[in-house]
């Protein structure tokens, strides 16, 4: 292990985080939430209207690191996920893409046939390393803001990076946009077997990279978010999908340091043991299945992530507690439990309800 890495050098290896991901329950439950920066924070809106979209803020490393860090001073929660997007890899290698308000990622054009595949896998997938200082330098300076917090903390406070899986990607590029049932990259993954594995596959590479570059910068920990892998029939996600999601964490494999991976999908009831099995330290699970059940479907003894119902957040304090003490009392099924929701922070969140669950959380304990 390098010793100027944060998980040495700011001892975030004995953070709560990381060790629940890497298999000891801790007695406090750490918790962070899936879009914990963004729209439901008014101090995330205010930043965000002196200006940029939302893509040039991800690449502008001083507003990236206050928007990393405001729910981590705002919740108190256990770890700060870095404030970027899926698609920034894609904007690295030259792609014209945005986020339209409202939609998601847009791509000026989509990349569906056999010939526009070809051109796109030409790009050298070195160029999101080569061109990703400024995701390196947001990374240096989210963390140094981490080790501040933490002093006023008194623990450590890992930073969690991530990257988007080739398939929720694919889903983006072949379609142009987003879509309902993701359709196009379905089809594809059908018509043209080769094209689809080319395309998979530089795509593991890219995103591998940006995964890589955050890990390497100082991120204690990644996330892959396979958000749409769920539209798939489980044979063809064994067959089409889960080996470019394996390739996806090679680079990060390759840098030697050993940071925790969690896999995370939405509407995987039906693949969780394939999620599982491409050697990650965590599982994260939708809200559509019991922790409990999710760790009976599962071959493997690994940490759980998740899940409480988005839609929870608007219930009455009373309901939402029940259905928290669901969620930690089905989380005690697997070795170690990470709490999180099922899937995003809703845009309309209130904010003081985060606040107030992550002390929830924090209270609890087993009876
Ligand atoms: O979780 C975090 O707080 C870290 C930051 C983060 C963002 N996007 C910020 C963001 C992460 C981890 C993502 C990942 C992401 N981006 C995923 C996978 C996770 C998931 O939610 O399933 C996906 C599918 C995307 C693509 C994407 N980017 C969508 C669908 C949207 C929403 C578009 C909209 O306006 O509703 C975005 C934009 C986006 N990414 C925002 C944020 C804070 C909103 C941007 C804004 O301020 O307008």
């Amino acid at each position: 292990m390098r010793s100027t890495h944060p998980l040495v050098a700011h001892d975030t290896a004995s953070s709560r985080l990381v060790r629940a991901l890497r298999g000891e329950r801790q007695e406090a439950t750490p918790v962070w939430f899936m879009r914990q920066a963004g729209r439901s924070l008014p101090e995330y809106r205010a930043l965000r209207a002196t200006g940029g979209d939302m893509l040039d803020a991800c690449l502008d490393p001083a507003m990236a690191s206050e928007i990393t860090m405001q729910p981590v001073r705002r919740h108190g929660v256990d770890a700060a996920v870095f404030f970027s997007d899926i698609v920034v890899p894609l904007k690295l290698v030259g792609l014209d893409v945005e986020i339209v308000a409202g939609r998601g990622p847009v791509f000026a054009e989509p990349v569906r046939t056999a010939e526009q595949i070809a051109r796109l896998v030409a790009i050298d997938p070195a160029l999101v390393t080569e061109r990703g200082e400024a995701v390196a330098e947001a990374v240096r300076q989210t963390t140094a803001m981490l080790a501040e917090e933490s002093e006023r903390r008194g623990e450590p406070l890992p930073l969690i990076g991530f990257a988007g899986a080739p398939f929720t990607l694919a889903a983006y590029l072949v379609e142009g946009g987003p879509s309902k049932d993701h359709l196009g990259a379905r089809s594809l993954l059908h018509a043209d077997p080769a094209a689809w594995h080319d395309l998979t596959h530089w795509l593991a590479e890219v995103t591998g990279r940006f995964l890589a570059l955050q890990v390497e910068a100082g991120a204690s920990a990644g996330q892959l978010f396979d958000s749409w892998a769920g539209a798939v029939a489980p044979a063809d996600y064994r067959r089409a999908v889960l080996p470019s999601s394996a390739a996806a964490l090679g680079p990060v494999r390759a840098l030697g340091l050993d940071v925790p991976l969690i896999h995370f999908g939405v509407g995987t009831g039906e693949i969780l043991a394939d999620m599982a099995s491409i050697g990650v330290d965590a599982l994260g699970v939708d809200y559509r299945v019991p922790l409990d059940v999710a760790r009976a479907r599962i071959d493997l003894d690994l940490t759980l992530q998740g899940n409480l119902d988005p839609a929870l957040l608007f219930a009455p304090a009373d309901v939402r507690a029940a259905a928290v003490h669901d969620v930690l009392t089905a989380g005690l099924a697997a070795r170690a439990h990470v709490f999180n929701l099922g899937h995003g922070v809703p845009m309309d969140t209130d904010p003081q309800v985060l606040t107030d669950l992550v002390r929830t959380v924090h209270d609890w304990r087993a009876s």
